[in-house]
């Protein structure tokens, strides 16, 4: 039976959301994609400015173009760092450009402790579909290391079940005789 398709989709500014997504797609043997937003870099004071208000006053950034197609895959797993308790802007850009293209869809979310509830909510309006599964990370729980097994959790819940491949004709039997096989 073929394997799912899946991809795991992520936008990170720090890195902790990419550490998650890549352990993610490894386990589910899944692509990756990274969303990157066009404009200005958003490391250092101005950049962390600037991904506040483009969250608090729900502004869109553009992307840079996506390497893999959403349309094509079984499941696409989305993850995204907490900014003021939403989901950030990047990837609800992504969202809203690719709401209308997945088939089965699954979140998770880092945060430092506040408002990662209302991220898994945003999500799935901005998707328009209820997850799978949900995985919701704290920084305390990537700095003392229990986030490996929830992280396992999750890729258990959210691996779809192999395939159906469609069943192939049976074959003409071509042993000789009468079909019977042969007393030893
Ligand atoms: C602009 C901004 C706003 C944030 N707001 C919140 C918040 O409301 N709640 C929270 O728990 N963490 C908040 N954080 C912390 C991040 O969610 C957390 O550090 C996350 O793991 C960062 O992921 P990244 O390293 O993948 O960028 C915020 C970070 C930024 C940059």
């Amino acid at each position: 039976m073929p394997h799912p398709r899946i991809l795991v989709v992520a936008f990170s500014r720090t890195g902790h959301t990419r550490r998650i997504a890549e352990a993610i797609a490894e386990a589910l043997g899944a692509d990756l994609e990274t969303i990157v937003p066009l404009g200005p870099p958003r490391t250092g004071v101005t950049g962390y400015v600037r991904c506040s208000a483009e969250s608090l006053l729900g502004i869109l950034p553009a992307l840079q173009r996506e390497v893999h197609d959403a349309a094509v895959y079984d499941l696409v797993v989305v993850g995204t760092p907490t900014w003021n308790a939403g989901v950030s802007s990047p990837v609800r850009t992504w969202l809203r450009d690719n709401a209308e293209r997945m088939h089965d869809v699954a979140f998770f979310c880092t945060c430092g402790g506040f408002g990662p509830d209302r991220v898994m909510r945003q999500m799935e309006q901005l998707a328009g579909r209820r997850p799978r599964a949900k995985l919701i990370l704290r920084l305390r729980d990537l700095e003392d290391g229990s986030h490996a097994a929830r992280v396992a959790q999750f890729v258990d819940a959210v691996r779809p079940p192999a395939r159906e491949e469609p069943a192939a004709p049976e074959k003409a039997r071509t042993s000789p005789g009468n079909g019977h096989r042969a007393a030893r």
